[in-house]
């Protein structure tokens, strides 16, 4: 059924001036941006973020990659969002991406396993607690006084 998820132009997203062209191939996959917003993350909003790969080798390049400049956060709708927009952005690694997955958002404005450009929420309970913490108000349910 319908759903909603988090994606995230990334810093190098932002800077790169990817985002429109990120937005077109939002539109054109029949995705409807529910709410967005350009912010700029400090390091305990990163870290917050990211609290599940706090452990990781490569948590504090990632938090300070992360708070380098503004992303741009959206809500996206669409039926099975959360898996669609996993597709349309490809896999973590960049390069990897570039090889298996060419047309993908990452494989097409990323880097490499850092550097990916955009964020999808991974799950629809990641989807809501992320979708939560950028937009408090947006409870599910709420569409109407969105549109
Ligand atoms: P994202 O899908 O937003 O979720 C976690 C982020 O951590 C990921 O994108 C990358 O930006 C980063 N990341 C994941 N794996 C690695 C890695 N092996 N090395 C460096 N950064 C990583």
């Amino acid at each position: 059924g319908k759903e909603r998820t988090l994606a995230m132009v990334k810093p190098d997203g932002v800077s790169g001036s990817y985002t429109e062209e990120i937005k077109r191939i939002i539109v054109e996959a029949s995705f409807n941006i529910v709410n967005e917003m350009l912010t700029q993350l400090d390091k305990e909003a990163a870290s917050a973020f990211y609290d599940e790969h706090s452990s990781r080798s490569f948590f504090p390049d990632l938090v300070a990659y992360m708070t380098s400049g503004p992303v741009l956060v959206m809500v996206l709708e669409k039926t099975d969002a959360v898996s669609d927009w996993r597709g349309l952005i490809g896999p973590t690694d960049a390069r990897k991406a570039k090889i298996s997955h060419p047309r993908s958002i990452r494989a097409l404005y990323g880097k490499d396993s850092q550097r990916n450009c955009v964020h999808g929420s991974d799950s629809t309970s990641s989807a809501e607690r992320e979708i939560k913490f950028f937009f408090k108000d947006l409870v599910s349910g709420d569409i109407a006084s969105q549109h």
